[in-house]
């Protein structure tokens, strides 16, 4: 059965459904030409003889110009419903639409409810739980969409950077059998009668795969239970990792440096034309970011007024001042050994160092990264030391054995550098269906 369209409207057919442009190429040039946009229904405004609707599609909006009766009817339709229009483009009166669409034939293809649960022209505004229930629908706001719209080329600006340093793409298993980042924080689970476990990260296997293909990068999610909730944990995000052989940890933060800088620039290029990156202009794309250690870190704070001794982790109210003192980008290298996880170097002239680095954005956490443990040996007593039994490592440890080159790499928490080009307060904002210890839905 052929499908129908709404009733009492001049109508197109499902079958009909042939969208010839987007809202943006409506422009001078197609004047006088019969085109078909599709969208959806953001105001309806009857001035008596003709009437007009908006359709806002994901490049912008159109106005739609309604001239008689009959084709009227179609202002009945709830906000928000899919449309697909046909007519010509002429020039307009509005102040809004230089040109609109001289409706010939509408076919409303899917009907909105009413009203809706939250207002995705964002005109009335909801709290972002309420948003993140109908996420969906909240994306169909602008300035939610250019976040996303963002990501997706941000994405693809790190891809090509790693690429153009000879790193290869890899994917690594989620369903592990040993903790890649330590015990803490493991989602466990039963695995056909054995224990397994949700990757916190691909730490392991990234480290094994430099044995053969030299540089590897991997895009993936990673979980991990993190029974708190702040503004920059989730329990599940997206982590950008890399890993090289026969490279150091300063490499490594060249490395970092280099895919941040590419990043801003791409985002400079784009920014006019995007909502949520408006304000960007504030945020200064760095030309070298400044490498702190550990220990000047620890004098700064001391110097604040702080009490901190050799080993301790900074807190939250630490980094907070940390990031006060270096605006935007900096990183902490050289951290105290008791800090970072079994497979991190330490220094050599130093036993109680490693050759670890962060980078943080203010008071965020962006990357950790450093030159890896290669030394079998040394490694499985680095597990002893932090409380894992090594012999849940074997299958890891024996690939030291192979030829293991001396190695460094990071991870990017993908999400955490989305809030910092979106000016987001809070990680939630920056990932479409976020999960926490409350959300699990949608
Ligand atoms: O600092 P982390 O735990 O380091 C690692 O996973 C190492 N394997 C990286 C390496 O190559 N040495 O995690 C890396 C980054 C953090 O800096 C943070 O930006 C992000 O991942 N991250 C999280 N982001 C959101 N929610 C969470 N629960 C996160 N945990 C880590
Ligand atoms: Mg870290």
């Amino acid at each position: 059965m052929k499908p129908k369209t709404r009733t009492g409207l001049p109508g197109m057919s499902v079958d009909d459904i042939h969208r010839t442009h987007y809202s943006d190429q409506i422009q001078d040039s197609i004047v006088g030409e019969e085109i078909s946009i599709a969208g959806w229904i953001e105001d309806v405004r009857d001035i008596g003889k003709v009437a007009f609707l908006t359709v806002r599609d994901i490049r912008g909006a159109a106005q739609v110009i309604l001239s008689n009766e009959t084709l009227k009817k179609a202002i009945d339709t709830p906000r928000q419903s899919a449309v697909i229009v046909s007519g010509v483009v002429q020039h307009s009166k509005s102040k809004d639409f230089p040109l609109e669409l001289k409706a010939g034939k509408i076919a409303i293809v899917g009907e909105a409810v009413h009203p809706l649960p939250i207002d995705p022209t964002g005109r009335v505004e909801s709290s972002l739980d309420k948003r993140l229930d109908s996420r969906a629908l909240d994306l169909r706001n602008p300035k939610t969409s250019s976040i996303f719209l963002l990501r997706s080329k941000v994405l693809d600006n790190i891809r090509m950077t790693l690429r153009s340093e000879g790193f290869v793409e890899v994917n690594t298993p989620k369903i592990i059998g040993s903790a890649s980042e330590g015990g803490a924080n493991l989602f466990a689970f039963e695995y056909f009668k054995k224990q397994a476990y949700l990757a916190q990260s691909p730490q392991l296997y990234k480290e094994q795969l430099v044995l053969a293909l030299d540089r590897v990068f991997e895009i993936a999610a990673y979980f991990r239970a993190e029974n708190s909730n702040t503004v920059r944990h989730l329990t599940e995000f997206l982590s950008v990792d890399i890993e090289a052989a026969f490279i150091n940890y300063e490499d490594a933060m060249d490395l970092a440096e280099e895919v941040i800088k590419n990043v801003f620039r791409l985002q400079m290029a784009d920014r006019k034309d995007s909502d949520a990156l408006n304000d960007l202009s504030k945020i200064p794309i760095p030309d070298s970011i400044d490498r702190l250690t550990y220990e000047d870190c620890v004098e700064e704070l001391c110097k604040e007024g702080e009490k901190l001794e050799f080993g301790d982790d900074f807190t939250d109210a630490s980094l907070r001042t940390l990031g006060k003192l270096h605006n935007g980008f900096y990183f902490i290298k050289d951290w105290p050994l008791e800090l970072k996880p079994f497979y991190i170097h330490e220094k050599e002239d130093n036993l109680k160092l490693t050759q670890s680095f962060d980078l943080q954005y203010g008071y965020l956490e962006l990357i950790s990264g450093g030159q890896r443990q290669h030394n079998p040996l040394k490694l499985r007593k680095r597990l002893i030391e932090q409380g894992l039994n090594p012999a849940n490592f074997d299958r890891h440890l024996e690939v030291f054995g192979w030829g293991m080159p001396p190695h460094s790499g990071w991870g990017l928490g993908f999400d955490r550098l989305m809030m910092v080009l979106t000016h987001s307060d809070n990680i939630r904002n920056t990932v479409m269906y976020p999960r926490d210890p409350d959300r699990l839905m949608p």
